[in-house]
């Protein structure tokens, strides 16, 4: 949501800033990422996010990523036992997370080589599933919604790169904001017209907390099939998590934030708010708060969603003045459900950039897996 600003709201909030800068500086002149942790500061136990996705054996299928971001969709499908054909990512630092990451992937990046409108893709033919999530501005909330008038419409290229390697079923995700009454004739014309030939297609939503992830964020998926037997074997996933456990225990609780980053119990732990979509709003900002309403829950979770540190170390040597924790660019990864050992290239904003625009992993891993299923493996 855009925030409206009266001239003294700008004035005030600047001067903040300033302040806020001197601060950090003169705090982090001595900083020593090596330093003794004090008591206050000791992490405790903190979720382990590849629990939520246990890595699959080989299932033998391939897939191919367009719009691959920081690689959210591409994790997932990978831990769910997918080989990676290759990924195509118009932005540089997000190709290098993926090669810094995965060093035997094929990666193209930048506007030149990874530009998905511009990329050849019948060297895949072949291929088993095609994934991507063609950039959301169009249909979110948070734009003007201009949908097919929004020159960042990039569903033509994804149904261009279905139609051309003819995979036996795609995976396209999208923000809420597609299913809007106002969008069924963007979605029947740009979608369903040029894909229903050929495929047979299940639209849902899913909320990444019901896979554990511990935030509250909707995605829209769109899931095509070329064979009537696959079709006919797709199961929509079902959450594994939940308000409260199931009576024969097949659902595990939410996991809640504070306690998932590992932080002392303060008598209230709730679902992070989402997380901003990081490549939008005010330039390089390193934040990652989406709107005004869930500052409200940040402030119960005495969680500070503002001026995220590289390290645990710089966030803990630069404590917010009202002293509630200041988030690292790896509490923000486990907050989106990214396993430890997946790291972001990039100065922070860019980092939260990838983490805010990317599917949750454990969600694109239970849509994996259930395409895995469909297709009669796994
Ligand atoms: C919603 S994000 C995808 C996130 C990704 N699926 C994940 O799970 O991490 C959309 C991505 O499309 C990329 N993009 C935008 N235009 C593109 C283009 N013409 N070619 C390739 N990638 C593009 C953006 O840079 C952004 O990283």
């Amino acid at each position: 949501m855009a925030y409206e600003l009266t001239n003294e709201q700008r004035d005030r909030y600047r001067a903040t800033a300033i302040r806020s800068q001197l601060r950090k500086r003169e705090l982090l002149r001595f900083h020593d990422e090596d330093a003794e942790v004090d008591d206050l500061h000791r992490f405790g136990e903190r979720l382990d996010v590849s629990d939520l996705m246990p890595m699959l054996a080989s299932n033998a299928l391939t897939s191919l990523s367009l719009f691959s971001g920081g690689g959210g969709l591409d994790l997932g499908f990978e831990r769910a036992g997918f080989g990676h054909a290759a990924s195509f990512e118009i932005l540089d630092i997000c190709g290098e997370t993926l090669r810094a990451n995965r060093p035997q992937w094929e990666v193209s990046s930048g506007t030149e080589a990874g530009d998905v409108r511009a990329a050849r893709f019948t060297p895949f033919r072949g291929v088993d599933v095609v994934h991507g999530g063609p950039p959301c501005q169009p249909f979110s909330v948070a734009g003007k919604q201009a949908g097919a008038e929004d020159p960042r419409n990039m569903w033509p290229d994804f149904v261009r790169c279905v139609l051309q390697t003819r995979p036996r079923a795609f995976v396209a995700e999208n923000v809420p904001g597609i299913l809007d009454r106002k969008f069924n004739e963007f979605v029947k014309a740009n979608i369903s017209a040029p894909l229903e030939k050929y495929y047979r297609i299940f639209k849902f939503r899913l909320a990444a907390h019901d896979f554990g992830v511990p935030q509250s964020r909707r995605r829209v998926f769109f899931v095509g099939f070329r064979l009537k037997r696959d079709a006919e074997r797709w199961v929509q996933p079902e959450p594994t998590h939940g308000e409260t456990a199931t009576l024969f225990g097949t659902v595990l609780p939410y996991n809640f934030a504070r306690q998932s980053i590992g932080l002392p119990d303060i008598g209230f732990d709730q679902l992070a708010p989402t997380l901003r979509s990081g490549f939008t709003g005010p330039r390089n900002t390193t934040g990652i708060l989406n709107s005004k309403a869930s500052l409200t829950v940040w402030n119960r979770l005495r969680v500070w969603p503002n001026g995220v540190q590289p390290t645990h170390s710089m966030a803990r040597a630069y404590p917010p003045e009202n002293g509630h924790f200041r988030l690292s660019v790896a509490d923000c990864a486990l907050l989106q459900g990214f396993s430890a050992d997946w790291k972001f290239s990039g100065a922070v904003y860019q980092a939260l950039g990838q983490i805010g625009n990317s599917v949750c992993p454990p969600v694109a891993y239970a849509v994996a897996r259930q395409v895995a299923r469909a297709l009669g493996v796994a």
